[in-house]
């Protein structure tokens, strides 16, 4: 799909944690044959580095001399896309409680966002891109041809992703996830440095009723009305 411009489109997609933001974008990249990139996926990664290098977060230049020696890149495996930290296959555990309880804070650090936001801007090439995030829409690339915004019930947001952890067989407890999810909605939404904020040009979904496909095809008729115009 391409603007009327013949311009491969560039789709923001930002919401709140485990709204199924990813899920949704990965489809989207699928289907219209675009780059899919998971922006949380980055900040996860640098606050992996943090943890196994015992990285004092509010110690400045420990902060900063920390990140120059981060790579982070995605490959695209067996058609997953993966992440990889200073070479290391690390989708797995980017995803454990021990990183999803301290990414907020390592992403409320402007160091860390300035870091990111440049390395996310790099991966607009002549292709069409997908990426998901909170700031993607409202920071990383205001200009984005599609904005979506994705919203839905906390506690169904609490109840997809323990089913996810179990899923992965990994320990989940509900109670620690659903306050998990309110300890990092309250952070992203409230940092100084681009808090968590629907772009006033961005469609609102609120999919707390809706099935995966539901939503897939909701935002495909979005997508072909907006470019459409
Ligand atoms: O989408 P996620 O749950 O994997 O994101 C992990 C954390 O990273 C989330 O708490 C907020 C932060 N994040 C961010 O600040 N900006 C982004 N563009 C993406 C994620």
């Amino acid at each position: 799909m391409v603007s009327k411009h013949n311009k491969p489109l560039t789709i923001a997609i930002d919401g709140f944690s485990s709204c199924g933001k990813s899920t949704l974008a990965k489809q989207i990249a699928k289907e219209l044959g675009y780059i899919f990139v998971d922006s949380g996926a980055m900040y996860r990664a640098v606050t992996l580095y943090f943890l196994e290098h015992s990285i004092k977060i509010e110690d400045p230049v420990e902060v900063q001399d920390a990140l120059e020696h981060i790579e982070i890149r995605f490959e695209n495996q067996d058609g997953i896309n993966t992440t990889f930290l200073n070479g290391k296959n690390v989708e797995a555990e980017i995803r454990s409680l021990a990183v999803s309880s301290l990414v907020s804070e390592v992403a409320a650090l402007p160091a860390v966002r300035k870091k990111l936001v440049a390395l996310q801007r790099l991966m607009k090439g002549r292709e069409g891109l997908v990426m998901d995030g909170r700031d993607i829409g409202t920071v990383v690339f205001p200009d984005a041809d599609v904005k979506i915004f994705i919203t839905a019930d906390p506690i169904v947001r609490a109840q997809r992703r323990y089913n996810e952890l179990l899923a992965k067989k990994q320990n989940a407890d509900l109670h620690e996830v659903i306050s998990n999810l309110a300890h990092r909605d309250k952070i992203d939404t409230e940092r100084k440095d681009s808090p968590l904020r629907q772009a006033d040009d961005a469609w609102l979904l609120d999919n707390t009723h809706l099935t995966i496909s539901e939503q897939f095809d909701a935002v495909l008729g979005k997508i072909s009305e907006i470019i459409g115009k």
